[in-house]
Parts: structure tokens; sequence; C-alpha cells
């Protein structure tokens, strides 16, 4: 006999599901938002659904209110009822609006439709065990991966993970020679290259695409020679003498992490230095059970773990491998020490020598 509901759980569970159900609906109407510019719109000043259509150049008023309608009943934006504006709270603006606030979402927005668009060749990958090519998941993961991370880097490499490292700041201020592999659209490569005018930085990455787009990133800065971007699998990168390598959230990606970690002791010089920033994760899978878990998770199944199978070895850390294992793995690699040099509620970073 089926097991007895109990009704109070069974009320707080649904109401659960609701309000997941509301956030997954209103990926493609935040997505809109974004494109169409209405949330930057309504950063200016409140406006009614007719105000909104035309500071938005002139977009039709009835598809703006539902819009906006929908958008105040996720809490993404302010309704007043009596003079039928709305508007975009100062905590709301620096998830929709602000660029460089370390929680504009745009970018996981964009990372939701790109795992809603590979899910029959992750639903395939099930049932044959193989991996899905990092180039081959949806129309442009890699954009969206990069516009997922980027608030997190502006906000953190130059301010707090590359000082928490022993003697690296020093280093990149006296001129070091840097990798930052799997480096995407090469986001971190840059905001580095711009902090240390002094140091030359490469950008290494396998994904064609992502280094011809960290290229054309490159030539925005106007940094001269002293960033290049390089298409390499991190096992292949043929350059050496690196005083500091820099992996962003790419090493459990990769598929064989262990073969990495020994390349990238080779080619660092004696006294160099590898950080490893990885989403934050405890050891147990149980400790990982929490709002953050859930997302690394989630983008994991679809993302990472059929990235690192589609690869050599396919070790399949996945994005919630924890410090432990990361640890034996970056050791396996000859480094005799690795530490978690620094935090944050996103990401660990481990410092390996
Ligand atoms: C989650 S993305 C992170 C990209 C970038 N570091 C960032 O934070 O935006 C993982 C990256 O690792 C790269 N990658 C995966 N396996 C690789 C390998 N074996 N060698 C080089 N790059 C690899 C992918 O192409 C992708 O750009």
């Amino acid at each position: 006999m089926a097991a007895a509901i109990d009704d109070a759980k069974f009320h707080a569970f649904v109401g659960k599901m609701l309000g997941d159900l509301g956030g997954a609906m209103s990926v493609p109407t935040v997505r809109l938002g974004l494109r169409l510019g209405l949330f930057d719109a309504l950063a200016d000043a409140p406006a009614t659904a007719a105000d909104l259509a035309r500071r938005a150049g002139g977009l039709h008023e009835r598809y703006v209110r539902e819009w906006a309608l929908a958008q105040a009943a996720n809490g993404y934006v302010d309704y007043d009822p009596a003079s039928e504006q709305f508007s975009l709270s100062p905590e709301q603006a620096m998830v929709f609006h602000h660029r460089d606030s370390p929680v504009y979402l745009a970018g996981a927005f964009e990372l939701v439709a790109a795992m809603i668009e590979a899910e029959p060749k992750v639903e395939e990958c099930f049932r044959h065990g193989k991996g899905v090519r990092w180039g081959d998941h949806a129309g442009c993961l890699f954009c969206a991966t990069g516009a997922f991370f980027r608030p997190g880097y502006v906000n953190n490499i130059v301010q707090a993970w590359l000082p928490a490292l022993d003697g690296v700041e020093a280093k990149l201020h006296a001129g070091a020679r840097v990798a930052d592999v799997g480096c995407g659209v090469g986001f971190s490569t840059l905001l580095m290259a711009e902090a240390y005018p002094e140091s030359s930085f490469v950008g290494y990455d396998f994904h064609e695409p992502s280094i011809d787009e960290a290229r054309r990133h490159a030539s925005e800065h106007g940094l001269g020679d002293r960033v290049r971007f390089e298409v390499a699998t991190a096992k292949h990168i043929a350059e050496q003498g690196f005083d500091l390598i820099t992996m962003y959230d790419c090493l459990h990606d990769m598929g064989d992490p262990r073969g990495c970690a020994q390349h990238m002791r080779e080619i660092l010089t004696p006294g160099g230095s590898w950080m490893i920033v990885e989403p934050i994760a405890g050891d147990a899978p149980a400790q990982n059970m929490n709002p953050v878990g859930r997302l690394y998770y989630n983008a994991s199944t679809m993302i990472c773990v059929p990235t690192s199978l589609d690869q050599e070895v396919g070790e399949g850390l996945g994005a919630q491998a924890g410090e432990a294992k990361l640890t034996e793995v970056i050791r396996q690699g000859g480094f005799e020490s690795v530490r978690r040099a620094a935090e944050g509620p996103f990401n660990m970073v481990l410092e390996a020598r």
C-alpha cells in the first residue's frame, strides 16, 4: 500500500514546485527583455507599458505590457497599480542592468537556454555513455559560458584571487609569463592583462570559435602583443617557461585532468604556480544539496560531464568534484603543495606549486 501523504509536506513541496516552474518559465521572457533592452530602459526611470515600449525603441505596447506584468509577477521588476508604472529597484538593477555587478545574471539565463537546446544530445549520452563535444552542445554555449562567468571574474580575479597566491602578485607586477589554459572567450585573460601591464599572457583553448572570439575581444582592448590567443588542448601546449598558469572553471571539464596536471608541471618554471579556479563544493555530495550545488549539478549533467566524457580518458570529474578529489588529481601531476588559497560563494581557488 502507498505510504500516507503528509498534508503539510505535500503543500510545501507543491508550493516549491510552483516557484521552480515560475523560474523556469521566466527564462525566455527574461532573455527577451535583456535582448530588447527592456530592463535597461526601465533602469532610467519608472515607466508605464506604453512609455517603456517607446523608450525601448518603438516596440509593440501589447507585448511590452504582458512582458512587464510577467516580470512583476516574477518579482524581477516592481509594479505600482495606482500609476500603472513599472520600475527597477537598485537591487533588481544589480541582476538585470549593471554589466559589472557580481550578480549580473544575463549569462546565467543564456546558459539555461543552451542547456535546453542540447537536451536531445545529452539524452543520447545517457544511453551510449559517450560525450558531447564542447563545440557541439548548442548554438552558443561558449558565448553563454563566457557571459555567465564574467561577472565573477571582473569582481574577483584581480581583487582577491591572484593576491591570495604566494608571491604571485609581485611577479605579475615585475613582469611574468602567464598561460590562461581553457580560456574560452578570453575574459579572464584580458582582465589579467589589463591589470598587470608588465606581464605577457597567452590564452589557450581547444575550441577554435572561442579563440576567434577571444581574439576579437582582445582587438577591442588594444593590449598589443602582450596578449595572444592560441588553439591547443591543455595537454599539448608546446610553449614552456610560464611563471603562472591559470585555469578558470575548466579543469573538471577536461577528459584527462591528471594528464593535464602533469603537463602543467612540465610547462611551468621550477618556482611557478598553477591557480585552479573551480566551482565551490563540499567533498561529499550531501554537502552540496543547497542552491549553489543545485545549479552546478544541473549544469554538470548537461555540460561538464558530457564535455569530459567526449575526450580521451573521460574522467568526468563533474562540477562538484570537491577539494579533496581535485587535490588528488593535481598532485598526480607532480605538484608537492596544493592549498585552498581563496573562496567565494561560487568558487574555490586552489594553488598548486
Ligand atoms: C566551462 S568553460 C570555461 C571557459 C573559461 N575559462 C571561462 O571561465 O569562461 C570550459 C572551457 O574549457 C575548454 N576545454 C575543455 N577541455 C579542454 C582541453 N582538454 N583542452 C583545452 N581546453 C579545454 C572548453 O573549450 C571551454 O572553453
